[in-house]
Order: C-alpha cells, then structure tokens, then sequence
C-alpha cells in the first residue's frame, strides 16, 4: 500500500533549548534562513508524501501560521514590488497540505503517535521527529520508502553511535540481513549504560504500519514515566517482521545546543547564495584558534 501521510510531532516543550524555546517553538528556530521545521517538512514533500499531520499542544501556533497563508503580508510585500519575496513566501503555504491534532497531555512519543489514529486510519504511515535533521542526496524518507516497498514492514531508520551516547538514544538489536537493514530482535528506550552491547540507535524517522495504534493503546508508561514508541514496536516486533535500516546521509540532533550549532554550520556550507563567504570566515575564524 502506497505510504501517503507523514506525521511530525511538534507538541514537546523544548526544555533541552531553554530559554530559546521559552516564547517560541523550539521548531521554529531558524537555520541559515528557515525554521528547521521547513526542512522537515521539505523532506517530506521531496519523498513524495501527500498529508502532514502535525501533533501540536498549547504555544505552538506559530509553526501553524508559518505554513499558512499570509493575506496581509502577501499585499505589502506586493505594494513594495518585492515578488519574488512574496512568491518564495507563499510558496511555503503550498507546499503541502496540513491538519493539526492536539497532544492534550505531554504523556510521550508514542502518546503523541496514538492521538493521530483517526487522522491516520488504516494505512502506513511516516514519523518525523522535528529535532532531527538529515542532510543526504536521497531524502532519508525516500530512503525508506524504497526499501518499504520491497520489505512491506514497519522500518526504523538507525545510525550508529558510541557506547557512551546509547542512553540518549531507542537501541536496537537485530540480525543483519545485508548492508544496511536489520531485522529487529530487540528495542529498549534509552538503556542504562552497559546494558546492551548493540550501538545501533534510532533516529526521529520511522515508516509505520496501522497496527502500531493497537500496541500503542496497550503501552503502559516506559522510561522517564511516558508513553514510548519504542515499547509499542517491540510489542509489535514481536508479532510480525520489522527492519532497522541504515540511512545514508548525516544526521543533526537540532534539538541540543550542539547539534544545532553543527547544522547550522553544515546547511550554511550549502547554501547557494551565503555559502562562499561563510566557507572563509569559518576558515579565518579557525586560523584564529
Ligand atoms: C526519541 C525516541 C528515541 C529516539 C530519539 C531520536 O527520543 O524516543 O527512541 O532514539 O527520539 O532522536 P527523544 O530524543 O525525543 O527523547
């Protein structure tokens, strides 16, 4: 079945950002010239995905507005004569179409997952998480796609990391097919350190199948007392097939300090248009130091 819909949790607070996140959504934080929210939808939309459904709470409405049409801007923006301004910013507004769903409680990811099953109905569908993203050739989602639609399973998409950062992470622990794809023995949320030797750790995109919201129903609260999305797939791991797959690409953590200093740095090295200048004021910057 084809995968039409993607779903992006936006309801979490942002404490890893404060105080940047205090007034804004910590999603809403820009990188070189857009909120990182727009990269991920931009994926989406490059994957081929037709439906976003953003799982949202209270304070988040400037993600909403960001994608919405902005009557009274368009008409200054085209009593000044700036254009293509205008035509870049309603662009935005068609990428793609949108509904929201509220999370009324902060009760988890996998809470947040289980609030969109009437939105989602019953077919496959994608998770992105909006702290993460994926600079690759091939979207990460596209990615996913292909091999969903040779495996016809639930996937998480994984990326190595060092024994010291397992327990910030879903690891996985699975049998290795072929290059890149694990079939899934085991998950647990964030282990304490030294209880896994798997260094496989999911990152924030997932192509899920419906069944997923009947584990979900049954997922009692996991690690730091929420409902985790991790806990209902190895329910499900357990009942049918499901992959780790390997992306290629490189993934930025946008909601740590750090890794959004990295992507900022990295989408700024792309881009076409700051991309020569910063290239040689971070250089001067180095010399420096
Ligand atoms: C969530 C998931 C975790 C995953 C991570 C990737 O955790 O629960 O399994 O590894 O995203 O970013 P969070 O970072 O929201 O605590």
């Amino acid at each position: 079945m084809n995968v039409r819909k993607a779903v992006i949790p936006v309801a979490g607070k942002g404490t890893r950002f404060l105080p940047a996140s205090k007034a804004i959504p910590k999603e809403m934080l820009t990188i070189v010239d857009r909120p990182t929210i727009q990269y991920i939808v931009e994926e989406v939309v490059a994957s081929g995905i037709e439906e976003i459904v953003f799982v949202t709470s209270q304070g988040k409405s400037a993600i909403e507005n960001h994608f919405d049409y902005d009557f009274e801007l368009d008409t200054i923006l085209r009593q000044k004569g700036k254009d293509a301004l205008c035509e870049e910013i309603n662009h935005i507004s068609n990428l793609i179409d949108i509904t929201t769903v509220r999370q009324k409680k902060p009760l988890g990811l996998g809470h947040a997952i289980w609030t969109t099953r009437n939105v989602i109905g019953d077919e496959p569908f994608l998770v992105l998480l909006g702290d993460d993203l994926v600079l690759s050739k091939v979207p990460c989602c596209q990615q996913m796609l292909t091999l969903h639609q040779e495996l016809d399973a639930p996937i998480v998409a994984i990326q190595r990391v060092s024994p010291e950062e397992t327990n910030q992470y879903g690891i996985v622990e699975g049998t290795q097919l072929r290059e890149g794809v694990y079939q899934i023995d085991r998950m647990v949320e964030k282990p304490a350190p030294g209880t896994t030797d798997s260094d496989l750790a999911i990152i924030g995109r997932y192509l899920l199948t419906p069944e997923i919201f009947a584990m979900l129903e049954k997922t009692t609260p996991g690690h730091g007392g929420e409902i985790q999305l991790t806990d209902a797939l190895l329910a499900l791991a357990k009942q049918r097939p499901m992959y780790a797959y390997e992306f290629s690409g490189t993934r930025f953590d946008a909601g740590d300090k750090l890794g959004y200093l990295k992507a900022i740095v990295a989408y700024a090295l792309r881009h076409p248009v700051v991309c020569k200048e910063f290239k040689k004021h971070i250089k001067e910057v180095c010399a420096d130091f």
